[in-house]
């Protein structure tokens, strides 16, 4: 079957790491099920696989790729939650010591075909599309369990989110809207500021700039260059939820005894769970919100797409479909 993957590793140019080709189907365990792929979606996560991070040279050659949609054996349409448990696992999966995300242990849904564990399966709503349903299962499940689960944020509080372009950033200012947040956005870049108010962000400010409230909660991906700032931009009591650290994860400054004397919370979070995923399917479709899409390729021309984020082009998420 056609394939997207990685048959060794590079840590400066992950791009000559890249093969689109031929691969053999991937096996299919007891207990689990073949899903044909319709739309997949790209996340950083693949661009580190390549550079040899998360991914072991054991394990190639690797199919790339976490996320999509498609159609399970039954020809139900479906999203593929990308966390894989140990089977012997029960409850929340993303905290299970052996879990692991499609593409890392096993091959990834940048193929015709994906092979995952039968409850790894979540029914599609007919209103999402495949391409909008793919980019649900990494990002956007990711910002959904900082907002909902971990953050705990409800109608009316106030959040900020650092780094406006990012996937998990993007995802969180339209959810965050829709669940009836005030949104406060911040963003190196002018053009970026304009995109987060246009998808729902209430006020945009330049990285770093002092904010005219206190904020209830700040969803975090950017690690060095923003974390002094998150701090000091939370109300005592408030909370900061941190899924990555694309700037670096080494602080300059911790900000301690802000956190201890204004009582805070430092919470992290990672992915999120099967039904929390089905959670957020049910809100795209009640409430008509859509994650943001910056182009769709055919898999075959995959090879663009990852140019594309290497080159940090993107604002929403790269989709490719077959
Ligand atoms: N734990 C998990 O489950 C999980 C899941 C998904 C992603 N992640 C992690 O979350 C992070 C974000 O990933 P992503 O794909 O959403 O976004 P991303 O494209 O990696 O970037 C996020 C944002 O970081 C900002 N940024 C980067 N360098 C900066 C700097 N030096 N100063 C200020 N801002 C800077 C940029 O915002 P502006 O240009 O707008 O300033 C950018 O839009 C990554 O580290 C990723 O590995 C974790």
């Amino acid at each position: 079957m056609l394939a997207v993957y990685a048959d060794r590793f590079s840590a400066d140019d992950p791009l000559s790491a890249l093969q689109v080709g031929e691969r053999p189907d991937p096996e299919v365990p007891d207990g689990w099920t073949t899903v044909t792929v319709k739309a997949a979606s790209l996340n950083h996560h693949d661009l580190f696989s390549l550079r040899g991070v998360g991914l072991r040279e054991e394990a190639l050659p690797m199919i790339l790729g976490c996320d999509a949609a498609g159609h399970d054996e039954d020809g139900n349409e479906v999203v593929v939650h990308a966390v894989i448990s140990d089977p012997s696992w029960t409850g929340d999966e993303t905290l299970d010591p052996r879990r692991s995300l499609l593409s890392e242990r096993y091959q990834g849904t940048f193929a015709e075909r994906v092979a995952v564990p039968r409850r790894n399966v979540v029914p599609k709503p007919a209103s999402l599309s495949f391409e909008e349903a793919a980019c649900l299962p990494t990002a956007w499940l990711t910002a959904y369990r900082m907002l909902f689960t971990r953050g705990g944020l409800h109608a009316g509080e106030t959040v900020l989110v650092q780094g406006a372009g990012g996937g998990v950033a993007t995802a969180a200012i339209v959810l965050g809207r829709a669940a009836g947040l005030r949104v406060l956005v911040t963003s190196r870049d002018e053009a970026k500021r304009a995109r987060a108010l246009e998808l729902g962000a209430h006020e945009a400010f330049e990285s770093g700039a002092r904010l005219p409230v206190k904020v209830d909660a700040v969803i975090e991906t950017v690690g060095r260059a923003t974390w002094s700032h998150s701090i000091r931009s939370l109300r005592p009591g408030g909370r900061i939820i941190t899924s990555g650290t694309t700037s670096g994860p080494k602080l300059d400054d911790a900000e301690l005894t802000r956190i201890f004397f204004l009582q805070l919370s430092v919470i992290g979070s990672t992915m999120g769970t099967r039904d929390e995923l089905a959670g957020l399917v049910a809100m795209l479709d009640a409430t008509g919100v859509r994650p943001l899409i910056d182009r769709t390729l055919p898999m075959t021309d995959a090879r663009a797409g990852f140019a594309a984020m290497l080159e940090g082009e993107q604002f929403g998420k790269i989709v490719f479909t077959r």
